[in-house]
């Protein structure tokens, strides 16, 4: 991706920003982490010409399938072709990202959109591994920082040691909550285990808080109840509250399983394809752009 002329004249070229790394984190399942990284990470790309990398840290690899699509997915497992759990190896790791990066889309602006998948086996490291080796994230993603305008990390609802190792890489946490039962259960779990984060790690900088995002929501008079559960939580900690939601639509399983964003699925009503893009604004100047 670098294309240096090494001739020695000099690089007309501005210098590059170093991407902002964010992650879509709770710790419960289902809430659309997976979703709104690989929408979120589309939107970047296709719309804002932005440079992106999607790093799938869950073992249930749903971000790699709706990125790549189930069929090439399942062919890259079948190659053995390396994924994210090889950085956590005792030995044999790659020596760089880049060996492990599916190139999904590159446009000819040099906007791009590139993957780095996961695996099934990155449910043994875990088991394996209760502390070690948390740093390995924060530097492989330091060396391609130059590459990408925007790092998107889409994390397991469970705390392991790949939870302090995307608190020692990111920039900022977005939250994704569905307003149903029980909301705040996944974020009362999360603060706590950014709190431990910070008494295990006195004098490391933490990530931001990026803010909540309401996901999949309805008309439910139980959606209110369960928004306003979330705004008290958020309003005690200080947590931004996104302005724009995203309500429920079945072109989001639906793009899944087609590798689209809604944005490019061809069922979508235009309202939920714009609302979307709304979010996806608001993300990004939450992130910095
Ligand atoms: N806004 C939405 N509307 C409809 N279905 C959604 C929406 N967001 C997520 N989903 C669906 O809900 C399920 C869980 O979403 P997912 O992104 O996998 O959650 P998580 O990563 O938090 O476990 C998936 O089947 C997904 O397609
Ligand atoms: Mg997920």
């Amino acid at each position: 991706m670098t294309d240096g002329s090494g001739d020695g004249s000099p690089d007309p070229r501005p210098p590059k920003r170093r991407a902002v790394v964010t992650a879509f984190m709770n710790m419960k399942g289902g809430v659309g982490k997976s979703t709104m990284a690989a929408n979120a990470g589309w939107f970047a790309a296709y719309y804002r010409n932005l440079r992106v990398l999607l790093v799938d840290l869950d073992p249930q690899f749903n971000l790699s399938q709706y990125i790549l699509g189930p069929k090439v997915y399942s062919n890259i497992i079948e190659e053995n072709a390396e994924t994210v759990n090889a950085i956590f190896r005792d030995e044999d790791r790659p020596s760089s990202l880049i060996d492990i990066i599916k190139e999904v889309v590159n446009w000819r602006d040099g906007s791009c959109l590139h993957l780095v998948p996961a695996s099934l086996d990155l449910a043994w490291t875990v088991r394996r591994y209760v502390t070690a080796r948390t740093q390995v994230l924060r530097n492989y993603l330091n060396d391609v920082r130059e590459e990408y305008d925007i790092i998107i990390i889409d994390c397991a609802p469970t705390e392991s040691f790949l939870s302090t190792a995307i608190y020692q890489a990111t920039d900022y946490i977005f939250v994704p909550v569905k307003p149903e039962f029980l909301p705040t259960i996944g974020l009362a779990l999360l603060l706590q285990s950014i709190e431990q984060h910070k008494r295990d790690h006195p004098d490391e900088p933490v990530p931001e808080m990026g803010g909540i995002v309401f996901n999949d929501t309805g008309e439910h008079a139980e959606h209110n109840r369960s928004r306003a559960q979330v705004r008290a939580i958020a309003k005690e900690n200080g947590w931004y509250v996104f302005k724009n939601e995203v309500s429920h639509s079945n072109s989001y399983p639906a793009g899944a399983r087609a590798g689209k964003p809604i944005f490019l699925t061809d069922n979508a009503r235009s309202w939920k394809k714009e609302e979307f893009n709304r979010f996806g604004s608001e993300f990004l100047e939450r992130a910095g752009f």
